[in-house]
Order: structure tokens, then C-alpha cells, then sequence
């Protein structure tokens, strides 16, 4: 099972199963010298679990996160971060008796056809959205780099199912008001018909997706790699990589196609002695490098695919049709928990390309 590791200059490889000892991530390529500590994982950990019940799963574990190696004196030595969390909450009873019943919408029956059925399918083993703590850790160290150049990641929900944040809100407004909501909605109002939404489908023994949003502040011009390494073409890859995600767009995305070239284009202007755009529809990326406004993409999650109503499989040692209903703790919605995710997913790949620009020194200047 290769594929898990991405990144050129900060590879960060993850591994680990929903309910085996551990999810952990290792980092190489970090460069020494940045202040770091268990507690400025654990904040960012802290953040994936919304503190209100309403909204998440039974599975909600505190994650306690443990720094093995790179660390010395509380900065980073250059060598391999490696950094752990336990599984202490994983309840493996329910899986048991569907191991024959592939679970519609999750990866059950074709990872036991790729891997002859030797994978750990309890809870989702690899393809677990628990595989995500190892996206959050590595993303909290990535930020920590970014912020030595100023640059700033927020991510945050703008739909969930049909209800729609339609409020344009300062980059300011977004960092202070999105994780006050149980959905991570920095729109106080259109937050509470989102929960209201997902407390209705729950009821049903339904799920919701929705969209979440991501801005990155502060990205100097020309980061990337083109052709195949473009920016935006790795933003898009690690964002695929995550549970649930089913499309990404940047700026105006998949609206661009209705519009005239004359309305696309992000026209140029001088700002304070700087070069600007008037609109910013390309998101920030252009041919694949980082055009120096704020980089804005997008990304679909699905419903939840584990549901309470009954739903049509088949039983794979049997090779008849059957009925599934899924038990154990699932959220109804995934979106609040995905959040910091995306915004560890697109903090991961700055930190990787502005390394790969020289942006950030192999050794970072000690603060004194
Ligand atoms: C943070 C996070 C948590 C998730 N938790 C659950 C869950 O509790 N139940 C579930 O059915 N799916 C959950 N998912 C989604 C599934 O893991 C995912 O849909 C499934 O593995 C199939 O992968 P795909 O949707 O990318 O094709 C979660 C996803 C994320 C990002």
C-alpha cells in the first residue's frame, strides 16, 4: 500500500489505521530551527473535535498528541519529526458483523479487492477520516513555518447541504468568528440554520455534506513549480486526498466557464507602490504559480456515508444481494471536523513550495 507520503521538500508520510495503535505522521525535511512543541500540535488537534455535542459523533476522543523525534530543546532539529496519537476510543464490535457487507459510499469493497481482503477494514482501517489527525499535525507544523513569513491559512464552512453563507466577511471577521460556531461558520445566523440542518438529517437517520473554504493570506509572488508540480495542481491533490472531498475549485472555478473573457480577467493596477489585481477570480494562481493575491479555493465534501437508514450491498462470501444498516458513531456531517483539515492540507503544501522557492531557509534564524 505505497502513496503515503507527498511533498518534495517538507514529505510528510502518514501512517496508522482508524482502529489500530495509532495515527502518526512523520515529517522530513523540516527545517531547524523553529520553536516547537507538543503544545502547538495539540492546539490545532484540539480544534478538530467541535465541543458540541449536537453536531459530532459518539467517537469523540481526545487526542493527545507525542512528539518521538526532531525535536531538541524545543526547536526542531532539521532530522524527521515523527509525532504520534494514541487510539484509545476505537470500538471495533460493530465491524465484525458487516466485514462481509461493503458499507455504500465507503471504500470497503474495492480495498478489499485491491488488497485480497488482508486490510484492516475495521472502521475504515486506511481510508479512514480518523487517518485525518496526521493531515492536522503535520499541517500544524507547516503553519508554524508559514508564520514566520507572515503567511496566514483560514479555512471555514460556507454550505452545508442546501444552506448557503452568502455574507463576503473580512479576512479578519473570518479568523475571529469561525471556530465560535459548531459548524465553523463565521456567519453567526447562517450557523445556526446550518446546525439546525444537520440536526433535521441526523433525526432522519440521514447525512449532509457542504462546501468549505479556504484563503491564504500573504503568499509572495511565484510560488510553485510548473508544469506537473503547479501550485494549484498539489492544492488539488492533497485536497482529493482527504475523506469525503469531492471537488476542488479556485477562485471562480466551475463559474468561470459561463463567463466572457472580458469578465474573467483579473485586471492590474497599482496599489501603494505595489501590483495588484482589480477582482481576484483566478484565486491567486496563475499558471500554476502564486500571483501574490490571496490564494482562495474550495472544496465539496459528500454526506457522510455511513447512515442509520437501511441501504442495499451485497455479501462478499456469499456473492448474494443483502441489507446493510450501519451502527457505531458516526457524524452526521463531516464538514465541521474537515475544516481544520483543509486548512492543514493547504498550509502543508505552502510550507513544501515555499521551500522549494528558497522562501524558507534549510535553517531558520533564531529568534532571540
Ligand atoms: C474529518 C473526517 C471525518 C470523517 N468521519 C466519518 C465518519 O464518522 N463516518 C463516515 O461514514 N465517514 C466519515 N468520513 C468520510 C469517509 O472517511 C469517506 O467518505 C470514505 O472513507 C470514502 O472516501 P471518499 O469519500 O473520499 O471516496 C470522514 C471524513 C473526514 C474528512
Amino acid at each position: 500500500m505505497a502513496g503515503n507520503s507527498i511533498g518534495n521538500e517538507f514529505v510528510v508520510t502518514s501512517f496508522g489505521e482508524s482502529h489500530g495503535k495509532c495515527v502518526g505522521v512523520v515529517i522530513d525535511g523540516c527545517p531547524a530551527g523553529l520553536p516547537l512543541s507538543e503544545k502547538d500540535i495539540q492546539a490545532e488537534l484540539d480544534r478538530r473535535i467541535p465541543a458540541q455535542p449536537k453536531i459530532v459523533s459518539g467517537r469523540i476522543e481526545k487526542d493527545k498528541v507525542e512528539i518521538l523525534s526532531g525535536v531538541f530543546n524545543g526547536f526542531t532539529t532539521g532530522a524527521p519529526i515523527a509525532m504520534m496519537v494514541a487510539n484509545k476510543e476505537a470500538d471495533s464490535s460493530d465491524y465484525e458483523a458487516i466485514k462481509d457487507l461493503p458499507r455504500p459510499g465507503h471504500a470497503d469493497y474495492p480495498a478489499r479487492v485491491r488488497y485480497g481482503g488482508f486490510n484492516d477494514y475495521r472502521g475504515g482501517g486506511r481510508f479512514s477520516g480518523r487517518l485525518t489527525v496526521a493531515l492536522i499535525m503535520a499541517g500544524a507544523v507547516a503553519k508554524k513555518l508559514l508564520s514566520t513569513l507572515n503567511v496566514d491559512v483560514l479555512a471555514y464552512t460556507t454550505a452545508i447541504g442546501k444552506v448557503k453563507m452568502d455574507n463576503s466577511l473580512s479576512p479578519e471577521e473570518i479568523r475571529e468568528r469561525r471556530y465560535k460556531t459548531a459548524v465553523r461558520c463565521p456567519d453567526s445566523t447562517c450557523a445556526e440554520a446550518m446546525e439546525e440542518a444537520i440536526v433535521e438529517a441526523r433525526k432522519e437517520g440521514d447525512s449532509l455534506g457542504g462546501i468549505i473554504e479556504c484563503i491564504a493570506l500573504n503568499v509572495p509572488v511565484g510560488v510553485g513549480e510548473p508544469l506537473f508540480d503547479a501550485l494549484d495542481a498539489d492544492i488539488a491533490k492533497i485536497l482529493l486526498a482527504v475523506p469525503a472531498v469531492k471537488g476542488v475549485e479556485f477562485g471562480l472555478g466551475f463559474a468561470a466557464a459561463e463567463l466572457k473573457g472580458s469578465e474573467n480577467n483579473d485586471q492590474y493596477q497599482m496599489h501603494h507602490g505595489k501590483v495588484m489585481t482589480l477582482t481576484n477570480n483566478a484565486g491567486g494562481i496563475l499558471g500554476g504559480l502564486s500571483s501574490g493575491m490571496p490564494i482562495i479555493v474550495r472544496v465539496a465534501v459528500k454526506p457522510t456515508p455511513s447512515i442509520a437508514k437501511e441501504q442495499r450491498t451485497v455479501n462478499l462470501s456469499r456473492m448474494e444481494d443483502a441489507k446493510i444498516t450501519v451502527k457505531g458513531r458516526h457524524d452526521p456531517c463531516v464538514v465541521p471536523k474537515a475544516v481544520p483539515v483543509v486548512e492543514a492540507a493547504v498550509a502543508t503544501v505552502l510550507a513544501d513550495h515555499m521551500i522549494r522557492a528558497g522562501l524558507i531557509p534549510k535553517v531558520l534564524k533564531e529568534k532571540k
